[in-house]
């Protein structure tokens, strides 16, 4: 069943989806090479006691932390770790929920560390023009396979590939609501797409192969042929408007 929200409730999701924007635009500046990803991992915590809101990630299914933090060819699910450090030139991918007046809210942005290679730059950006191409199909009336077959076409002409293993989801009182929004596929199939529908919008795209291997850890998710990746996702409502980002200052 996809829960369909009222116009109240996309201003509930709005507001936790600022405190997600405005922290992950602070880390496009806090975060800097020599220090750790658990560093990064405290800095986030504070913020997010500070706005009052609560992490979305801490115990969901176990997972120990409030963000995922994956590095060059790690794709998702990246655990803060105290004796990881981030280097010059790596792709750092920071994935973040909140939950605020019980809605949540869930985004994730590519930062490329100062000296990164100019192909990691053209993934990070495609990874990101991929998830908008994306967006731009979240209209009334069209189903969600338009979504995911926008962002395979981008991402596949740019010579890039699209992660399989995991897909975007509908969101709201629940991290994960109905539909699943997968990152590829045939246009014109799924659910058609109403107003009030609230999905998180995810593509993770790799220089290479596709296919992901997941880690001893039982989270990380690392990309098969150790090739970079990147991941950008947004939090958006369906409306008469258009698609309405949620996860924005
Ligand atoms: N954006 C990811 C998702 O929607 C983040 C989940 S990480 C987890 O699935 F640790 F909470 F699982
Ligand atoms: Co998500």
């Amino acid at each position: 069943m996809i829960v369909v929200k009222s116009q109240s409730e996309i201003q509930k999701m709005a507001a936790a989806g600022s405190i997600v924007a405005e922290i992950l635009e602070s880390l496009k500046t806090f975060v800097s090479s020599g220090m750790s990803t658990a560093d990064v991992e405290a800095y986030v915590d504070a913020e997010i006691k500070r706005r009052k809101a609560i992490p979305a990630f801490k115990g969901y299914r176990g997972y120990p932390s409030s963000i995922c933090i994956s590095l060059n060819a790690e794709v998702v699910h990246g655990i803060p770790s105290k004796v990881v450090r981030i280097r010059k030139g790596d792709l750092v991918s920071i994935d973040l929920g909140v939950i605020l007046g019980g809605y949540y809210g869930d985004a994730a942005i590519t930062i490329p560390v100062e000296g990164v290679s100019a192909d990691a730059q053209r993934l990070s950006d495609v990874t990101e023009q991929a998830l908008y191409a994306g967006i731009d199909q979240a209209v009334i009336g069209n189903r969600v396979s338009d979504i995911s077959s926008a962002i395979q076409k981008y991402v596949e002409a740019q010579g890039f590939s699209v992660v399989r293993a995991f897909v975007g989801h509908g969101i709201g009182r629940q991290m994960h609501e109905e539909p699943q929004v997968p990152n590829y596929g045939k246009p014109g199939q799924g659910p058609r797409l109403h107003e009030g529908m609230t999905l998180a919008i995810e593509p993770m795209v790799n220089a290479g192969t596709f296919d992901v291997v997941i880690l001893r850890d039982g989270w990380t998710a690392v990309t098969a042929d150790g090739a970079l990746s990147a991941h950008f996702e947004h939090t958006i409502a369906v409306t008469r408007q258009g698609p309405r980002i949620l996860t924005k200052i």
